[in-house]
């Protein structure tokens, strides 16, 4: 395995495990971090033994946010001119599904990154926020589109205007997240999950994730256009065809990724 100085990354099974490790400042997300975790997410990406990533943090902090040290400082025109913001962007051209899997805080630039994965799993010690009224900023990743898009407008307004926090129970009951796991055995499970979703088809996935992201950014019409195209494209691929005589055989299909 590759080693990076703020990330601890595995494998277990077929699914890549990316640990977000700086633990002395709750794993704010400074450039370092976010430069390698986007090299180890694309390694990921282009491993085909790899069918899914998990992204965590440790029990205490996912993520408390973007590094405040590192902008404290910043004028306009250095932020406008810092490829900072981009790496965020870089998370969402990952074509495989990425599962972030969430315990403790879970704030601004760090609830930004865990929105741009596909799902989001919560220990039950997590707590989800977007702070940054308090610094006099708002979200700079997305964090104003995508929380309004999971939890509707008042809730996000909520959270957005007053830095609310929600626990893991109540971003549960807002559809941030799609599961709590118990604390105990939170990576097990977030890890089973992953593997649970790298044991299918995987042209089928990348292009389950990408009908479903586009479900944020275009009308229901063009959505489903989009959709029929992409379900008549996988009978294009031996997996259709094995998945379906697997039914029909009544045996389990072996996928050969094509
Ligand atoms: C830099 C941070 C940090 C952050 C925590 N630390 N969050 N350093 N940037 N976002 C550091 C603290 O300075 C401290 O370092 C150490 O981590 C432990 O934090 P404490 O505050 O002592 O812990 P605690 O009292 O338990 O409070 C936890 C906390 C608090 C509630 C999460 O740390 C906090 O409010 N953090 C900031 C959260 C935030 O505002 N996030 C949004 C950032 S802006 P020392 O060296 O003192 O021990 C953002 C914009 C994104 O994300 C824009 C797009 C990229």
């Amino acid at each position: 395995m590759s080693s990076y100085d703020n990330l601890l990354v595995r494998s277990q099974g077929r699914a890549g495990l990316i640990q977000l490790n700086r633990p002395q400042a709750l794993n704010a997300l400074n450039s370092a971090l976010m430069d390698e975790l986007v090299q180890a997410l694309q390694a990921f990406d282009a491993d085909d033994g790899i069918g899914c990533i998990v992204i965590t943090g440790n029990e205490k902090a996912f993520a408390a946010g973007a590094d405040i040290r590192q902008m404290v400082d910043a004028s306009v025109v250095e932020m406008m001119a810092s490829p900072f913001i981009s790496y965020w962007d870089a998370v969402q051209k990952v074509t495989k599904p990425i599962v972030a899997a969430v315990s403790g805080w879970c704030l601004g630039g760090g609830c930004e990154l865990a929105m741009i994965c596909d799902i989001i799993v919560a220990a039950e010690n997590a707590v989800f926020g977007q702070p940054e009224i308090n610094l006099g900023i708002i979200p700079g990743a997305g964090g104003t589109q995508r929380l309004t898009r999971a939890v509707g407008k008042s809730v996000a307004m909520d959270m957005i205007l007053t830095g609310r926090r929600i626990t893991a129970q109540e971003a549960l009951q807002f559809g941030l997240v799609s599961r709590i796991l118990p604390d105990a055995a939170f990576l097990d499970r977030a890890l089973e999950l992953a593997n649970e979703i790298a044991g299918k088809a995987p042209v089928a996935l990348r292009v389950a994730k990408e009908a479903v992201n586009h479900a944020l950014e275009m009308s229901l019409a063009e959505g489903v256009l989009l959709e029929r195209r992409l379900f008549n494209l996988l009978f294009a691929t031996e997996d259709q065809k094995e998945g379906m005589a697997a039914f029909v055989e009544k045996r389990p299909a072996t996928w050969k990724g094509r």
